[in-house]
């Protein structure tokens, strides 16, 4: 059966977040962040949450129960000692402005169908749509656990080669957006500017209005 499901929306007290499974202990702290420090850190700009939910009917209880989530904080790259990709040659800095993916989570009953997908696709239209084009934001980056390496390399992510950082528990990956685009230009919405530049109103990300006190 196929599941479908909304696309990620900025977290909010409508959210019902106590029934998402971390599965292997090791990701216990990433659904103990969703339930009780995701919504304070988006409320205060600290970190942004964004989650995913069933596309359901409007009046379905699964409607705003959440099976994944992906959070944002603004971060930096610093490539000293390291290789730099081709891209990245013959620029003037050795540290360049990131979007970090501080976290990332599918509920272990829904993994494999297909939202892990839709949070990374969003996580790269976030980054090169609606940030790189207004503020200095060169990389996507993750520190990655262990287990989601594999998965990361198929957005097209790689591993900052220092040996310190290869040795790391949760080593720092990067995707440069720049790359990205001049790969896919013929992608570029048609709402874009010819530049990347993307018009974002508010209304493109959905904020759902907190239920209603019974
Ligand atoms: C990693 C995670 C987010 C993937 O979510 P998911 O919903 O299972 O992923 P999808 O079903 O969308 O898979 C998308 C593709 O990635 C592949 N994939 C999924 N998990 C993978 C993994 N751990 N390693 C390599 N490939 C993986 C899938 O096979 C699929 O490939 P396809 O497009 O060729 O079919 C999920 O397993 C998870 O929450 N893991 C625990 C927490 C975690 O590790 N978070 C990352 C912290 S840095």
């Amino acid at each position: 059966m196929s599941v479908e499901f909304l696309d990620p929306a900025p977290i909010a007290g409508c959210h019902k977040l106590k029934n998402i499974s971390s599965g292997d202990k090791a990701f216990l702290p990433l659904k103990n962040f969703l339930k009780q420090e995701a919504l304070y850190l988006h409320d205060e700009d600290i970190t942004k949450t964004y989650v995913a939910c069933f596309n359901v009917a409007d009046d379905d209880p699964q409607r705003h129960k959440v099976v994944g989530y992906v959070s944002f904080t603004n971060s930096e790259v610093c490539f000293k000692e390291a290789t730099l990709p081709e891209g990245l040659q013959g620029l003037k800095y050795q540290s360049l402005p990131a979007l970090k993916i501080s976290r990332l989570m599918v509920c272990s009953k829904h993994r494999d169908k297909g939202l892990g997908r839709v949070l990374m696709d969003f996580a790269i239209w976030m980054a090169i749509e609606t940030i790189r084009p207004w503020v200095g934001c060169r990389l996507l980056t993750v520190d990655s656990k262990p287990e989601a390496i594999e998965f990361y390399k198929r957005y097209g992510f790689e591993m900052i080669d220092t040996p310190d950082n290869l040795n790391s528990d949760c080593p720092v990956m990067y995707f440069d957006l720049r790359s990205a685009m001049e790969e896919d230009d013929a992608a570029l919405p048609e709402s874009s500017d010819g530049e990347g530049r993307k018009v974002v109103s508010k209304e493109q990300i959905p904020v759902e209005e907190p239920a209603p006190d019974h």
